[in-house]
């Protein structure tokens, strides 16, 4: 019987010491479990394969070896313990060590857009009259033969309307607007004087395109109406416009021209902002560059509206926005603005 329990508390004593070399080596939570089942499991564990002695032992015997099981399950599962937590350990530094942020990395560059060159004048000349009194409103591009010509003093049969090749809807009748000079109609309809508003918006002409002609482009309108308007007033507003847009010291200049909805008309040009008025290729050598159509609100239009032209007075004017930007940017194909190319539009 001594022997036998001898060779018992021996086997358990061996059965630690291989449990506690075989944890050694032991590198991952996956074979640590598989450890644990292999010694400790409540089933088929080695440890429980021994106690299953114990019912065969005397009554003697029974508590010394109970008490070897039980000295050697709990230094079995203080080495599990600390060896779970010695693995959790490096884990975790591990893990760190993979996952470390290195701050003094340079950040991913965001791709930022910025305003299309078009909105971009429509906004800066729109700014520039609001700054000096103005209201900018909107018209509409589908618009009545009415507002488009005749209420601009272009009759059916006016020559006038050779200057611009129009897109019908209903021929006669409705209309894709060919300039934005019908809101001149509208806004005064609308309203009693003072009058001053600014009119940016799409127009559309069914033209051959080229480098300087497009079928789709924008311009902005512009009319003032009240009690005491002159030339004078309109040639001081264009001129600030002109150097607020183009820069300090621009000079304008008054052409003598003709709109049936002005008399007088003139057509405004500014000394070259690229050349100084020196002469380039921009303003082809002659020093200046036209920029818009202008002139005082044809008292037949006044009329129209019901406003009594012996008491007020107006001025308007109009610019093609695409226009303005070529050259203003020194631009000489006005397809390149509707084309949506990224390597032109960065440039802006
Ligand atoms: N509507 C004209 C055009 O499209 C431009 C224009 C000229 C507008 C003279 C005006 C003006 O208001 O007074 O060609």
């Amino acid at each position: 019987m001594i022997d036998q329990l001898g060779d018992l508390l021996g086997q358990l004593n061996a059965l630690r010491a291989r449990a506690i070399a075989e944890l050694e080596p032991i590198t991952t939570s996956s074979e640590l479990d598989e450890w644990d089942t292999r010694y400790l499991g409540r089933n088929r564990g080695e440890l429980k394969a021994l106690s299953s002695v114990m019912p065969k032992l005397s009554k003697e015997e029974r508590p010394v070896v109970g008490q070897k099981i039980n000295a050697v399950k709990a230094a079995l599962e203080r080495e599990l313990a600390a060896k779970r937590e010695a693995l959790h350990q490096r884990e975790l530094t591990q893990a760190l060590e993979q996952e470390r942020i290195d701050v003094t990395l340079p950040g991913r560059a965001l791709p930022e857009g910025h305003m299309h060159p078009i909105s971009r004048i429509i906004q800066d000349v729109t700014k520039i009259f609001v700054e000096m009194g103005f209201h900018a409103v909107q018209g509409l591009e589908v618009e009545t033969d009415y507002y488009n010509f005749q209420a601009l003093n272009i009759p059916a049969d006016h020559p006038a309307r050779d200057m611009q090749d129009t897109f019908w809807v209903n021929p006669g009748q409705i209309l894709l607007r060919t300039h934005t000079s019908p809101m001149q109609v509208r806004t005064m309809k609308q309203m009693r004087p003072p009058v001053r508003v600014v009119v940016p918006g799409k127009v559309y002409r069914n033209e051959a395109v080229d480098a300087t002609h497009e079928a789709m482009f924008h311009q902005i309108e512009g009319l003032l109406v009240d009690e005491f308007c002159t030339m004078a007033d309109l040639k001081g507003c264009l001129e600030r416009f002109a150097q607020e847009l183009f820069g300090e010291g621009r000079r304008v200049r008054f052409r003598g021209s003709y709109f049936p909805f002005t008399e007088p008309s003139a057509e405004v040009d500014i000394d070259c902002p690229l050349c100084n008025g020196e002469g380039c290729r921009i303003c082809k050598y002659t020093g200046w560059l036209e920029i818009l159509g202008s002139g005082m609100v044809h008292p037949k239009l006044l009329r129209e509206v019901g406003y009594d032209p012996t008491k007020y007075r107006g001025f308007a004017f109009g610019m093609g926005v695409e226009r303005i930007a070529m050259l203003k940017y020194g631009i000489g194909e006005i397809r390149l603005f509707s084309g949506n190319d990224l390597r032109f539009l960065r440039q802006f």
